[in-house]
């Protein structure tokens, strides 16, 4: 049985692969199908800037406090918080990780069912397109065609069940294996083929015609959209960064405890921030350029990139091949992801509850899978799990980087920087303050003005 002592516990054996199951945690659909599609909502450019602050100005100090906290007990979330703070509350902010966790699992692997059964579509459009007729399709015929075939697609029952049962149990596969002969040995064969699959769609969408205002929209701050509803998409935007960095519900607490002791956690950090942004924008600039080129609305919504982005590579020269990269890209940024999200649950209950890594993962898919059901059937449910990130996980990462600026020991926060004396922490005193105010007191301020704006929005008579 796998227990939460020191002596057996399974970790990352590599430098690479820790790299790998992080920036695979961090990279998923959040960068490839939220991003694009909550840039486009919230005016491009200037939403852009404010996320790109929050990310280096929260975003890496709460990804550091988790890591801290996870690889100096070296336990899952709420076992971390009992080891760290003894006989305090404090495990409950790790109880509330593991349930925001487990939300997010079942509607996230829902959407990560979906690129299956686009890759699979996307053979037959490929191999039989006489069939459907694309030949002879304009632009708008297209358009309907792949919205029909969406809007059938999700509201049907069975097919969008099987692909996440499907979904959950690669997910399973992989993790029951265990850290290193699972996460860290498919994370590291699966990111590189993902980079190359995306660098691949970048460089036939910069050189689409007429692609070039995609680019701007992307890019150049318009503030006049924020100026409209400024409290709710700053809010949005500091949700999503959370979201997308995978912080603030303890997954990385449970990563950064497989972390060995001789790895640096801040150099670890910033390298798998930056990946995770430099990836968000390549998929806007992979994604924006081509749906100017063709004339769609960037403010389309959770479906941008299934309704929209086939119309735009059957446009292209090589057609549907192009869609069938894309949904293997999504597929596999999207599977680097559920992992992360089963080994958290996992790791609870196999060292909580002492159950072994079989029992704890067959257990954990069963329970997320009846809430996945739920949310395929039901679009209300679905919409409410997909807007969760943007309050529960400012409120777990408001409380990681309070536990760690204000009860977690200099000490021994000088010993994890620095890997027991190994590395130089000359940004100390900056993290120190990022932690102890800056964090804080921005997530508070924002979190709150959001939480009203969100309010005045169902009940506008309190406005
Ligand atoms: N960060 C992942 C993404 O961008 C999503 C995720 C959320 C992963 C929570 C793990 C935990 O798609």
């Amino acid at each position: 049985m796998m227990q939460g002592g020191k002596g057996d516990r399974d970790s990352f054996t590599s430098k690479f692969g820790v790299l790998a199951a992080l920036a695979g945690s961090a990279i998923g659909l959040g960068n490839i199908w939220r991003f694009p599609y909550v840039v486009g909502q919230n005016g491009g450019g200037a939403f852009l800037l404010i996320y790109v602050i929050f990310i280096a100005a929260i975003g890496v100090p709460v990804m550091m406090s988790e890591f801290m906290i996870g690889r100096s007990a070296r336990l899952n979330p709420v076992g971390a918080f009992k080891k760290n703070a003894p006989g305090t509350k404090w495990h409950l902010v790790g109880m509330l990780g593991v349930v925001s966790v487990f939300i997010i699992f079942a509607f996230y692997t829902v959407v990560a069912g979906w690129t299956l059964e686009y890759v699979v579509q996307s053979v037959r459009w490929i191999l039989f397109p006489a069939k459907f007729g694309f030949e002879s399709m304009n632009n708008d015929a297209l358009t309907l065609f792949f919205s029909d075939h969406y809007d059938s697609f999700t509201q049907g029952i069975w097919r969008p069940i099987i692909w996440f049962v499907v979904m959950m149990c690669l997910t399973g596969y992989i993790v029951i294996s265990g850290v290193k002969n699972g996460i860290e040995k498919y994370t590291k064969i699966l990111m590189p083929i993902f980079l190359v699959l995306l660098l691949i769609l970048v460089s036939r969408s910069i050189s689409l015609e007429g692609g070039r205002e995609g680019l701007v929209f992307l890019f150049k701050p318009d503030f006049t959209q924020i100026r409209e509803a400024p409290f709710r998409i700053v809010l949005e935007a500091l949700g999503q960064a959370f979201f997308s960095l995978s912080i603030g519900m303890g997954t990385l607490i449970t990563y950064g405890s497989y972390i060995k002791r001789k790895e640096n956690l801040a150099g670890t950090a910033v390298s798998v921030v930056a990946a995770d942004t430099f990836v968000a924008i390549l998929a806007g600039i992979a994604i924006f350029p081509a749906v100017f080129a063709f004339g769609i609305d960037p403010a389309d919504g959770p479906d941008l990139v299934y309704k929209t982005l086939p119309v735009i590579f059957q446009n292209m020269a090589g057609g549907l091949i192009w869609a069938f990269l894309f949904f293997v890209l999504l597929c596999f940024a999207a599977i680097t992801s559920t992992i992360s999200m089963l080994e958290v649950i996992v790791a609870y209950f196999s060292e909580q509850l002492n159950m072994s890594r079989k029992k704890a993962t067959i257990l954990s898919m069963i329970s997320a899978g009846f809430l996945g059901i739920i949310c395929t059937v039901s679009p209300d449910v679905f919409g409410i799990f997909n807007a969760s990130p943007d309050l529960m996980l400012p409120l777990g990462g408001f409380f990681i980087v309070v536990f760690i600026g204000w009860f977690f020991s200099g000490e021994k926060s000088k010993q994890e920087l620095s890997s027991d004396g190994a590395f130089k922490i000359r940004y100390y005193r900056l993290f120190m303050f990022l932690v102890k105010f800056v964090a804080p007191l921005a997530i508070a301020f924002l979190f709150a003005l959001g939480v009203y704006s969100k309010v005045i929005n169902i009940f506008p008579s309190l406005g």
